[in-house]
């Protein structure tokens, strides 16, 4: 934290570094009180930057420097040049080591970045700019070096000592401590590094490559989960096994950890060799995680390993290419994801939430392009922009190629840049030359950012039998990029028509001599571009974006009987689903419209014949009815609205969620009972069919108790004491906490309490099943939260189930009309901002949606951000944020 102005740093700015670094050797002593750090760097100048010998600026923030010394050569205090961030040294030659020993505190570094201490072990965090609170380095990712590392503890506290790499030697030191030595020699930046010590268990297994290396996964947690890991070891074998599958890639050490941490800003980090997880996405089994977080640990587990390639193998140039691996690394973890479970489902839960909260960021004050071309603090940059869309991005890319295309660029990719530190421009070109193609124009994905709107249009010509699809591209101003200055992107449009009976037409554009298949991509590229279909013998009905195929706003003028026949005829199971959301938008849209006019809300009931259609078929994936009952979220809605009346949207669906339960309570009765009888009878399994028979269960129990029948609180409740894994438990949880049975719920809340007070990631579910309640009252009821012995602001996990799920999920009151909620939330960033700032900066996030509500509640929002920016030292991390949702 500083007084003066943070500096915004640039991407046409970039310069290769003065000098490299090709071997790091660190030594750290570890004590209760401070921790020492002995770095010897083996240096030399850049020769890309010239022959002189410009000074060398070393990175480094909180560091106490001890010593210097310069080939061999100890250096006085006026030798060099400190300030709060560098260390300045004259080099005299071409190559040289540097060592430095520096003083550091990990013991009260609360904002976990850097080394740090969790549940009293050390652990590090280094991404992205964190390695320069360990030792001064040249802490930028086109700097990759070996390392080697020692780490010296007491041996009784610390029995367990790991960095990156492969065990080297260790022994004792002294009476009560001991050494262990790792070398990794992969050269790699800095932000890979990892270290951590302490008491710990491991679960082991091995695991045989495709050229039949033997390699040891151990995955280090602290004792009393030791129970809790055979989920992510699974999950980490089927990673390695898909990837060498689909990728072809291979893992390249001969050990391969994790290690679980309870204090962690973010998900996971794929330090090389040396995982470090939030312990949230680690551990899991039946009684104690739900479906949704078995499969999120399968996710993380995947998304890191695969970073091994995408990531480490190949590294970013620079941070501005985040998405270069964050991008690509979530489309594999996504195609593995769809691989291992439903992959339709597994679309649709990608494309709801990109579209609920990435087009909500594409349409605020941080809206940024995918390659972002600024920054003030890079760590705001660890976006959903650069992770999800990032992920579309690759996605249209496959599509555009096909699959075998995209893995021969992909092949090229990995080949030629193995060991270097690269650019998302490195990475289209490999695309480019593997398939000789051009995707010169499609790059500007990559540099223009907000969400393209595309509007389409159709006209039918019955005596041609000619079918014209018309198509209007445009980009929305974002903060620095004009709408208009936008060119028009290449926008791979998935498509099918369909004839009166549901068939689909076969496809022939004209000017081609033959219909190729029922359903396929066209490449949107102009500003207005016209497709026309040729020998359509009747007017169809177009089945557009198929599995969503770009990440765009597309609308189409659909009335709600097209709707609800592609809901049940459409072949592609994701627009089946699509045309259910935008069915349910329409009608939900029709009662804000009542509700703001005071009129009586009156539902179309044509929704509940399509979901009753839905709930009796029983030839669909239970997965598939569960989705298609759920009605589009308040913040989806909130998202779509010119101006969001939160209000109205809340009561729309509230009343359409009461009119459904009890329009269709026996067929909701009928599933939820036929599925609960088996969840009775059959041992937990992690895998998608339970998931799916689980999920329909669940979204039934939610519709029913809205009836307030007895014997539907009944059930529930026998739920809730009886069910043998927490997807069951947790959800009879939820359904009786947003109930009005208010001693059933204060009893379901004490019982859970007791039995699960020292389980911390069970205690989060509970905090956030309470905070996302959205009866009247949620603030009093979080505020009353936050005194609870469990809770604390200092674990980032406990702040976003409370302070997170309030004002991201229960809309209603954190939109309160008398600004409770943003003054709330403003005060716990201000809070927070004194001690995690990257912590501080997330949970701020919902105050910069300010421009999507009414005027009332603009200037109130506004007003909180403006306390924020008056309130004293702001991070780098707080004051970014907030300066730009202010600035107009
Ligand atoms: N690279 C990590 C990932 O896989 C992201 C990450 C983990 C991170 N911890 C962080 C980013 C701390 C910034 C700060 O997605
Ligand atoms: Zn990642």
């Amino acid at each position: 934290m500083r007084t003066e102005q943070p500096k915004m740093i640039y991407l046409k700015d970039y310069q290769a570094p003065e000098y490299l670094i090709d071997e790091t050797h660190l030594t750290f002593e570890l004590f209760d009180d401070h921790s020492l750090v002995h770095a010897q760097l083996v240096m030399r100048r850049n020769p890309e930057r010239g022959a002189g010998l410009p000074p060398l600026v070393l990175d480094g923030q909180l560091l106490e420097l001890l010593s210097v010394k310069l080939a061999d050569v100890d250096l006085a205090p006026g030798d060099y040049q400190l300030t709060p961030d560098s260390l300045t040294i004259q080099p005299e030659s071409a190559t040289f080591t540097l060592d430095t020993s520096v003083k550091i505190h990990p013991e009260t570094n609360t904002a976990l970045e850097g080394l740090y201490k969790s549940s009293g072990m050390f652990c590090t965090q280094c991404e992205a700019e964190g390695f320069r609170k360990i030792t001064y380095y040249l802490d930028r990712p086109d700097v990759m070096s070996t390392f080697t590392t020692t780490v010296i503890a007491n041996k009784q506290a610390f029995p367990i000592l790991l960095s990156n790499g492969n065990l080297i030697d260790l022994g004792p030191e002294g009476d009560d401590r001991h050494w262990a030595t790792w070398e990794d020699p992969f050269k790699k930046p800095a932000y890979l590094f990892a270290l951590v010590a302490g008491d710990l268990w491991c679960v082991e297994d091995t695991f045989v490559t495709m050229s039949q290396r033997k390699v040891t996964l151990r995955i280090f947690v602290e004792p009393e989960n030791i129970d809790k890991c055979q989920h992510a070891m699974d999950s980490l074998k089927k990673s390695m096994r898909w990837d060498e599958e689909v990728y072809g890639r291979e893992y390249d050490l001969d050990i391969f950890m994790i290690v679980a941490v309870n204090d962690f800003n973010m998900g996971a980090m794929e330090n090389k060799g040396l995982n470090i997880f939030n312990s949230s996405a680690v551990l899991a089994r039946a009684e104690t995680a739900t479906d949704a977080a078995h499969q999120r640990v399968e996710a993380i587990v995947a998304h890191e390993y695969f970073h091994n390639w995408s990531g480490n193998r190949v590294t970013c140039r620079d941070w501005f290419q985040l998405s270069l691996k964050e991008g690509f690394t979530v489309f594999r973890d996504s195609g593995f994801s769809a691989d291992m479970n439903s992959a339709t489902v597994k679309r649709i839960q990608d494309v709801a939430y990109l579209r609920t909260h990435q087009f909500a960021e594409d349409a605020g004050p941080m809206a940024h392009a995918v390659r972002p071309d600024s920054f003030i603090e890079i760590s705001n940059f660890y976006t959903l922009t650069v992770y999800e869309k990032g992920s579309e991005v690759v996605g249209m890319i496959h599509t555009l190629l096909g699959a075998e295309g995209f893995r021969k660029g992909s092949d090229l990719y990995f080949e030629r840049h193995d060991g270097q530190a690269v650019t998302c421009d490195d990475f289209v070109k490999a695309m480019e030359d593997a398939n000789g193609v051009d995707l010169t124009q499609f790059k500007r994905w990559y540099s223009q950012a907000g969400t393209p709107r595309l509007a389409v249009t159709e006209s039918y010509d019955a005596s041609a039998k000619t079918y014209s699809l018309t198509f209007r591209q445009s980009a929305p101003t974002t903060p620095g990029q004009p709408g208009e200055a936008k060119k028009p992107f290449v926008i791979p449009v998935s498509l099918g028509l369909l004839d009166k009976q549901g068939n689909e037409i076969p496809l022939r554009l004209q000017g081609e001599t033959a219909a190729s298949g029922h359903s396929r991509v066209i490449s949107v590229t102009e500003a207005e571009q016209t497709f026309t279909f040729v020998d359509v013998a009747e007017q169809p009905l177009p089945s557009l974006l198929r599995g969503f195929s770009a990440p765009v706003k597309l609308s189409f003028p659909y009335n709600r009987d097209q709707l609800m026949f592609l809901m049940q005829h459409d072949s592609d199971g994701f627009n089946r689903w699509d045309a259910g959301q935008q069915l349910s938008v329409q009608v939900l849209q029709e009662l804000i419209a009542q509700h703001q006019k005071g009129e009586p809300l009156v539902l179309d009931q044509r929704l509940m014949t399509a979901l009753g259609t839905v709930l009796a078929d029983e030839s669909l994936d239970q997965a598939m009815v569960a989705e298609m009952l759920s009605l589009p979220g308040e913040a989806y809605l909130i998202e779509i609205s010119e101006v969001a009346d939160v209000d109205a949207i809340h009561a729309a669906r509230e009343f359409a969620r009461k009119q459904l339960a009890n329009g269709l309570s026996d067929a909701l009765w009928k599933r939820y009972q036929t599925n609960r009888e088996l969840s009775k009878t059959t041992a937990y399994v992690a895998e998608s069919e339970h998931f799916a028979r689980r999920a329909l269960q669940n979204i039934a129990l939610s519709y029913l108790m809205l009836t307030k029948r007895q014997d539907v609180l009944a059930a529930a409740i026998d739920q809730f004491d009886t069910a043998d894994n927490m997807t069951e438990r947790l959800t009879a949880l939820a359904v009786l906490v947003n109930s009005p049975f208010e001693d059933e719920k204060a009893k379901a809340l004490a019982v859970f309490a007791e039995n699960f007070k020292d389980n911390a990631l069970v205690m989060d579910q509970w905090f956030s099943v309470q905070a996302g309640s959205t009866l009247p009252g949620g603030l009093d009821r979080v505020k009353a939260l936050m005194q609870h012995s469990a809770f604390t602001l200092k674990n980032p996990n406990k702040v976003r189930a409370l302070i997170g799920a309030f004002a991201g999920q229960n809309l209603i009151n954190f939109h309160a009309a008398d600004g409770s909620g943003y003054r709330f939330l403003a005060d716990l960033v201000i809070e927070l901002n004194g001690f995690n700032p990257q912590i501080a900066s997330r949970q701020l996030a919902p105050l910069t949606r300010w421009r999507k509500y009414d005027s009332a509640r603009q200037a109130l929002m506004k007003a909180e951000l403006e306390r924020i920016r008056a309130s004293g030292e702001l991070s780098p991390d707080v004051y970014e944020v907030v300066s730009k949702s202010l600035a107009d």
